[in-house]
């Protein structure tokens, strides 16, 4: 962290001879509770110890000149004709007109970013960029903006900019984050509560695939339509529901005939995973690692066969942990799916044999190595 801080400083100084500022974002996990964001469920993310931070200064000229230190790529952009192009710096440009929607004046800045978060690995590197980001503007223009507005601005950035409908989990989990917990959002009320997980809950490993599949964003688009799909059929017979967060377990079977197969799979993962969410932090705090370890298996489950955003690899994986009860608690692949990283709860000292077994499975089966990130819970976006 400080290593990346001193190496942006210096480039940041090297290019437009001024002092920086520095801003700090970090990645999210999340533990249980996948795409029930968006239909106003529970999920229990947090922020990680990996991090995307930003060296700034306003800049001298009416354009943003933005320098990425991982790319070695340098791009810039004006305040006035914002619209979506090149690919990193859409995510500038879209936080910029956020701003600009809420009636803030932005004024040119000079950016050097810098990541310690695996791209491509699902664990929201472009949250971190958009929060990040408008924590920073939050500063510069003196906007006075609260932080659930700069969550709502970031997914405006993602919504506007990059064309995928995210609910707001990560945004929330990338500037609310807390050391040492993980939060339970109720993603409708956009309000949380702290769930501390003990060191007993065992180490949290993520196991990146290193799959990424081009349509992810386009099938993360159609679970979503399938979602309201599925709500506006269902109003037609109970007509105070809102969400698929109103919808009981008893109240979508009396229903099913009413759905196509498909959107029905799609609700009853739906309804069954934020009842697992909530039976999940209890579980936690009745420190029940044998219940947490079932339903986050669970999850994965219903992810693979019912919601279907799972793949091949993924799926290895987490078959795998699952014949290896004596290391590992739960495991379940995290985020948006078609790649990206499982999830581990992995019993204390039993890390580096979970390790040895993944890795021998998945090369015999995939002839390539995944890669091991142990996260602690960190804090969310902050100033340095
Ligand atoms: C992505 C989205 C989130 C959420 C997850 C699935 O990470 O950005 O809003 O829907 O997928 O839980």
């Amino acid at each position: 962290m400080q290593e990346l801080a001193e190496r942006l400083t210096r480039e940041f100084r090297s290019r437009f001879h001024d002092d920086p500022l520095l801003f700090s974002a970090p990645g999210r996990i999340n533990l249980i509770g996948e795409h029930v964001d968006y239909n106003d469920g529970f999920v229990l993310p947090g922020a990680i110890d990996k991090q995307m931070m930003f060296a700034l200064a306003p800049g001298r000229s009416d354009v943003s000149q933005v320098y990425s230190l991982d790319m070695a790529e340098g791009l810039e952009f004006s305040a006035n004709t914002l619209s979506p192009g090149h690919h990193w710096i859409n995510y500038f440009m879209g936080v910029v007109a956020g701003f600009q929607e809420r009636g803030v004046a932005v004024p040119a800045v000079n950016i050097v970013f810098g990541s310690s978060i695996p791209t491509g690995a699902g664990l929201s590197s472009s949250a971190a960029l958009c929060c990040g980001f408008a924590l920073a503007l939050n500063q510069l223009t003196n906007a006075g903006l609260a932080k659930i507005d700069l969550a709502y601005i970031a997914q405006y950035s993602e919504h506007r900019f990059a064309g995928v409908m995210c609910g707001l989990m990560d945004q929330y989990a990338v500037l609310f984050g807390e050391t040492g917990s993980l939060l339970l959002l109720d993603c409708r009320s956009m309000t949380h509560t702290e769930v501390a997980l003990p060191p007993a809950a065992g180490t949290l490993m993520l196991v990146d695939s290193k799959v990424k599949h081009s349509l992810a964003s386009s099938a993360y688009n159609n679970r979503r339509d399938a979602c309201m799909e599925g709500v506006d059929v269902l109003r037609r017979t109970l007509p105070s529901i809102q969400s698929l967060r109103d919808v009981t377990p008893v109240q979508l079977e009396e229903n099913k005939s009413k759905l196509s197969d498909e959107v029905y799979k799609r609700c009853r993962f739906v309804v069954a995973e934020i009842g697992r969410t909530k039976a999940a932090c209890k579980a936690i705090q009745s420190q029940n690692w044998e219940m947490l370890g079932k339903l986050i298996y669970a999850s994965h489950e219903g992810l693979s066969k019912e919601f279907q955003v799972s793949c091949d690899e993924l799926d290895l994986l987490v078959r795998v942990a699952g014949q290896h009860p004596e290391c590992v608690i739960g495991s379940r692949m995290m985020g948006g799916g078609f790649g990206g990283c499982t999830i581990n709860l992995v019993r204390t000292g039993q890390e580096k044999s979970f390790q040895e077994f993944i890795s021998k499975e998945y090369f015999t089966s995939f002839n390539t190595m995944p890669a091991f990130y142990s996260v602690k819970l960190s804090q969310g976006a902050h100033k340095i």
